[in-house]
């Protein structure tokens, strides 16, 4: 099963950034243990800070094998309508996940606009989010019987 773990704006200064909010795992810790954990899975990985790169990423989906997405888009999250439209142009399951909870912080970070068009939003679990991404995308596609061994 191949799946692509996307990370937008600010997310490569995880372990420096704000750690009280974000943790003190670097991206690379994380995107290692996600490896580690989860053998059955074939990993993509792809960060950037630019919006056009990460829809790029996901428009990659539609042409290359790839069963699912896990994205944490940053602050994207809450405003980027062009995020969205990628997203809901994909054929593959796409889980949103955060490592804070956006339900408990400011105003402006309460909102998702990409969330609507996502299997599942994952918020405040630190970096067990992405695990349990991976995890829900794994059971929702071998249910649904999709799969690129
Ligand atoms: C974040 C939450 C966003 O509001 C913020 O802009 C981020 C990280 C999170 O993982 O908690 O960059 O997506």
């Amino acid at each position: 099963m191949k799946i692509l773990v996307i990370n937008g704006p600010n997310l490569n200064l995880l372990g420096v950034r704000e750690p009280a909010v974000y943790g003190v795992q670097s991206l690379q810790d994380i995107e290692g243990e996600l490896v580690r954990d989860h053998p059955e899975v074939d990993f993509s990985f792809f960060q950037s800070n630019h919006e056009g790169s990460l829809i790029d990423a996901l428009h990659e989906t539609l042409t290359n094998a790839c069963d699912g997405v896990v994205i944490n888009p940053g602050a994207l999250t809450h405003y980027s309508y062009a995020i969205r439209d990628a997203v809901s142009s994909l054929r593959v399951p796409v889980i949103e996940v955060h490592l804070s909870n956006i339900h408990l912080r400011e105003e402006f970070r309460k909102n998702s606009v990409i969330a609507p068009v996502c299997v599942a939003q994952i918020s405040g679990f630190g970096s067990e989010g992405y695990h349990l991404a991976v995890q829900t995308l794994y059971q929702h596609l071998t249910t649904a019987g999709h799969r690129h061994d």
